[in-house]
């Protein structure tokens, strides 16, 4: 029989976001009657804004017209969104990075997912727990993990994230390669302020390692504190690649649309020491494994930088915050401890009466029939901890803080 790769094996359970919906879909099912509401997976329940609507419909058209249809597009982008995006998320906050430093792609779940693989196995990897387990069970698959022992993987920096730092990571006191960061965060909703970003930066020159930033939440920085880009950080366009994405900027979780920025001046090394310009490995990975996203989803995304487009998904951005504010004040009725949510869609909460993550999932789903994720899918840190989203509609965010507000425990 045909061998597999045996890192697979070593995944733990299944991917979160699919254990809960079947102990969802499992509830539902046993209790058809009750009226679920769901805070679990960061979806947005937004429509797409209309000047997104327009620009899809439009290129809907171009491609059904013999005289502008296009076939494959370019795998880095089109030129129109690669150099919208490098005007208004960049040129305009005075970040030097040009369009040819932008990847457009599907999602920043793919790419976050798929950027480890440019590097050597053996690099020794850094990630915050709680974490994202995208970045974790990537590299576990790569096969740069060791065991899994009382609730960890052996040869992996774990940057524990506790209510004792203010879920921040700390610079490790070893060295790291690659450091996985998240700010804001999912699942704390923790951002990184300009002093903690910059000891990041300068711990990756000392160490010439390379931070992956996941920025994907960026458009719900509230503070002005807090960088919306880690290019804003000097010395960064040499040690980071920052991953973005218009899923929760824009509502294009079903529509698929992100980018990634691999600046010219990150540079690797081979095992002879030679060097070699990270972006054109990636240029090389992307142009063999991907054929780009959609004319018509890229068409989309370019009116999110409109003024129309701006103005429209702002107000959806400021909905999905106030329903962060409904819930927080939900959870201090509660008497619940909850973080997050002032530069984030995420709530992160710990569990009364020092209740397990999972038993706290069941008593609410049970008592409520509100669906959050329990902490512990994040990671040991995780554990005694709870995340609840900001993304559903006004009204059933409302009604889902009226019932947690209800609970006794
Ligand atoms: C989440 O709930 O953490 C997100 O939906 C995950 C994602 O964006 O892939």
């Amino acid at each position: 029989m045909t061998q597999i790769n045996a890192h697979y094996l070593k995944l733990q359970g299944s991917y979160l976001f699919s254990t809960i919906g079947k102990k969802v879909a499992a509830y539902k099912e046993a209790h058809p009657s009750q009226k679920v509401i769901s805070l679990g997976i960061g979806d947005v329940s937004q429509p797409l804004v209309p000047a997104v609507v327009k620009a899809l419909r439009a290129a809907v058209d171009e491609m059904g017209n013999a005289d502008t249809f296009r076939g494959y597009g370019p795998e880095q982008g089109y030129s129109f969104l690669r150099e919208a995006i490098a005007k208004a998320d960049y040129q305009a906050r005075n970040i030097a990075i040009d369009k040819d430093e932008i990847f457009i792609s599907d999602g920043a779940k793919s790419d976050v997912a798929n950027f480890q693989e440019l590097f050597s196995s053996q690099v020794k990897v850094a990630l915050q727990d709680p974490v994202y387990p995208v970045y974790l069970d990537t590299n576990v698959m790569a096969g740069r993990t060791g065991v899994f022992q009382e609730g960890r993987f052996t040869n992996l920096i774990y940057l524990s994230c506790t209510e004792e730092n203010n879920f921040m990571p700390q610079i490790p006191a070893e060295h790291a390669d690659i450091i996985y960061l998240c700010s804001p965060n999912n699942p704390t909703g923790a951002a990184l302020n300009r002093e903690q970003l910059t000891s990041w930066v300068k711990y990756a020159q000392a160490n010439e390692s390379i931070i992956l930033y996941d920025s994907a939440y960026e458009a719900y920085i509230t503070q002005p504190k807090i960088p919306h880009s880690i290019y804003e950080i000097a010395g960064a366009e040499k040690v980071a690649v920052e991953f973005r994405s218009f899923s929760k900027t824009a509502g294009f979780t079903g529509t698929r649309c992100a980018y990634t920025v691999v600046p010219r001046g990150v540079q690797v090394k081979d095992e002879q020491g030679s060097t070699h310009s990270l972006r054109d490995l990636w240029l090389r990975r992307q142009t063999t494994k991907f054929n780009g996203v959609p004319y018509i989803v890229q068409r989309g995304a370019e009116a999110v930088y409109s003024e129309k487009g701006q103005a429209q998904i702002r107000a959806v951005i400021l909905q999905y915050m106030q329903n962060a504010h409904i819930i927080l004040e939900a959870l201090k009725t509660a008497g619940i401890r909850a973080f997050g949510g002032e530069n984030a869609p995420y709530i992160w909460l710990k569990t009364p009466g020092g209740l397990k993550s999972w038993d706290f999932f069941e008593i609410l789903l049970e008592n409520a029939q509100v669906v959050g994720t329990p902490g512990v899918g994040f990671g040991q840190c995780g554990e005694g901890y709870f995340r609840l989203t900001a993304f559903n509609t006004p009204q059933l965010t409302q009604e889902a803080a009226a019932r947690i507000t209800q609970l006794k425990f």
